[in-house]
């Protein structure tokens, strides 16, 4: 079978591997559709953990089909499965234990044509989804479920925004919006922002033509929660937007990752600040449920290309040309 490997930083490269064998307890997957994300593209470039282990086959989205299975499993064969961010991670909170079984860096990820996978992190694909709409769910829609629902409650009559259209932030935009919230989001595109309004997005501003982005938002209404996904450039401009009391859910470091904190502007104001590491294994099992119960919330994907295009398709996401996911069927 084929596989993507990192054999050094800032390489990635295609070669035939033997098939991996499933041990007990676990399943042998052919994979159907990947999604990428920015993580990808970090963990190629040896950004996002100088020190993993190479080589390595990256990648940790996949909707594929069981097709084989170690002693002990009950999976049927044939069953399209979604393997979760996090095997390790099976419900509450995060633990240190835990931090070491992600998919595609430190454990062997989804960028092959078959992969071996803990039979109890993996989840049935709901019914409706594509293989490719299926396959955005678990580090996108996961972390967005997470920093919104299980971590922020959001609900009726709260008030959101999201930083840019990419695969967070749209999973974000469509969410807040079905559970019943007042969506804002920032783009560096007004076209982008069109696109945002038509997914239910009542508030917009682009963070090109108002730097002061965050009094804008403000102006608006302070909000209650901020899904931060900028980091370092960011963060100042969501303190400004969010209200005395709010949360801001930390996750992405779009534009940067070290900064000076305005640490008495978070305490006087009561500011919390959540870190969201994907989610659990029941957080994807709670997205997926939602998603069912509300079939018209399908992933938002910007186009779909082949196996052999991920190198370049990993290249033009990190330009940020896309709205929502890219995905790549096999
Ligand atoms: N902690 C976690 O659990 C977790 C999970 C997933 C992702 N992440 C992180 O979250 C971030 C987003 O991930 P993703 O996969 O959604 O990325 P993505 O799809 O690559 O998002 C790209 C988009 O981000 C927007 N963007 C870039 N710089 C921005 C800025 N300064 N302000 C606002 N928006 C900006 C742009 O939107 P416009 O073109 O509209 O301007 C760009 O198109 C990344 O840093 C990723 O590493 C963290």
């Amino acid at each position: 079978m084929r596989a993507w490997h990192i054999e050094s930083f800032g390489t990635l490269t295609c070669s035939d591997v033997p098939e991996p064998v499933p041990g007990p307890g676990e399943l042998l997957v052919e994979v159907r559709a990947v999604s990428l994300n920015f993580r990808d593209h970090l963990m190629v470039a040896g950004l996002y953990n100088p020190r993993l282990a190479l080589p390595l086959i990256p990648g940790s989205d996949c909707c594929g089909v069981v097709v084989g299975s170690g002693d002990g499993t009950s999976t049927a064969l044939g069953t399209r499965v979604i393997p979760s961010f996090n095997s390790l991670w099976v419900d509450g909170p995060l633990t240190d234990d835990a931090l070491t079984g992600t998919l595609g860096g430190p454990v062997s990820g989804v960028f092959a044509q078959r992969i071996v996978v803990p039979e109890d992190s993996v989840i049935v694909a709901p019914e409706h989804l594509t293989d490719a709409e299926a396959a955005t769910l678990p580090c996108a829609g996961v972390t967005a479920w997470r920093a919104l629902v299980t971590d922020a409650s959001v609900g009726p009559g709260t008030s959101v925004l999201t930083l840019g259209t990419g695969g967070v932030s749209v999973f974000a935009v469509q969410l807040a919006t079905a559970l019943g919230a007042d969506v804002a989001v920032t783009s560096s595109s007004d076209a982008k922002l069109e696109q945002m309004r038509a997914l239910g997005a009542v508030h917009t501003v682009n963070y090109r033509s108002t730097p002061k982005w965050g009094r804008a938002i403000r102006d608006w209404r302070p909000v209650d929660v901020v899904v931060e996904l900028g980091g370092a450039g960011t963060l100042k401009q969501s303190l400004s937007a969010i209200k005395t009391g709010g949360h801001i859910a930390l996750i992405g470091v779009l534009d940067g990752v070290v900064t000076e904190l305005p640490l008495t502007q978070i305490l006087m104001r009561a500011i919390r600040v959540q870190g969201v590491f994907v989610g659990s294994r029941a957080d994807l099992v709670a997205l997926a449920d939602f998603l069912t119960g509300h079939p018209t919330v399908r992933p938002v994907i910007d186009h779909v290309g082949g196996f052999d295009d991920l190198g370049a398709e990993l290249h033009k996401l990190s330009a940020g040309t896309h709205v929502g996911k890219v995905v790549l069927t096999f």
